[in-house]
């Protein structure tokens, strides 16, 4: 891929979303947020991709699969004013749609289109498929864009959690009550350092679980340096109810968190 392809698919991205404008304040907002989130997770792939010692072509393709991760979500808002897959479709699966339907990545060779295609659909799967590891660089590439994208999520609620009230954003939320409590099977999967499943969300303290429990499917020890320099577990646990739980799940990703640090870097050496 040359450079002047990843400019095309640049200026075609941002003509496309240009499409989602809305004069509903609400649809908006969340459009641009999703803009905004496209532009970091590409900043974030390409640190990530830098501190792997990934150079030149290879750093092309990493931006071209952030900048195409969430595609479908354009639609998918629009449509369904949902960022909630199992409401509406899954939103990886739409944009690899939307990719091949409009012929956007004609212009570079199959192997690489394959690959984008691929780690697209990839981004949001609870792990990549175990046959991936048998294809090198695309469980590479599928293993980047997951912590990129990853990281971004976090820094969006972190901020949002940070504004308080004023920062709510029932989409970013996914619709869900802020009821007491939060799902045993959810505590159950962070303690055996699982992560959590969409499925057993039920309120807001449990999607901010889930997305805690984002810590156990970290690949690369720069993901691991960014999370602990934003702090971004603690703002999202201090959003969170003063209970017994809540203290004894802190501490437990706080270790785990230094444990895979550890870990990581041990396997880079
Ligand atoms: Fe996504």
């Amino acid at each position: 891929m040359q450079k002047e392809d990843l400019d095309f698919f640049r200026k075609w991205f941002l003509d496309y979303v240009d499409n989602f404008s809305s004069s509903d304040s609400f649809i908006q907002n969340n459009i641009k947020m999703k803009i905004e989130h496209t532009g970091k997770v590409c900043e974030n792939i390409l640190l990530l991709a830098k501190a792997e010692k990934i150079m030149g072509e290879g750093c092309r393709l990493a931006e071209t699969i952030a900048l195409f991760h969430d595609l479908g979500r354009f639609e998918q808002f629009m449509r369904y004013k949902t960022f909630k897959d199992s409401e509406s479709e899954n939103h990886a699966l739409l944009g690899v749609k939307i990719l091949k339907r409009k012929g956007i990545l004609s212009p570079i060779s199959r192997k690489e289109r394959d690959l984008i295609l691929k780690a697209v659909e990839y981004h949001n799967l609870m792990e990549i498929p175990e046959c991936t590891e048998n294809f090198k660089e695309l469980f590479f590439y599928s293993k980047l864009i997951r912590d990129a994208d990853k990281l971004d999520i976090l820094r969006i609620v972190s901020e949002s959690y940070k504004e308080g009230e004023k920062g709510r954003n029932p989409a970013l939320e996914l619709y869900l009550p802020d009821t007491a409590g939060c799902s045993e099977s959810i505590i159950t999967d962070i303690l055996n350092k699982r992560m959590a499943k969409m499925g057993d969300v039920k309120n807001l303290n449990d999607v901010k679980l889930l997305r805690l429990s984002w810590i156990f499917d970290i690949n690369f020890p720069a993901t691991l340096a960014i999370l602990k320099e934003h702090k971004y577990l603690s703002t999202i646990i201090s959003s969170m109810p003063e209970a017994e739980e809540v203290h004894v799940i802190e501490k437990h990703l706080e270790s785990c968190l230094n444990a895979a640090e550890i870990a990581l870097n041990e396997r880079k050496l």
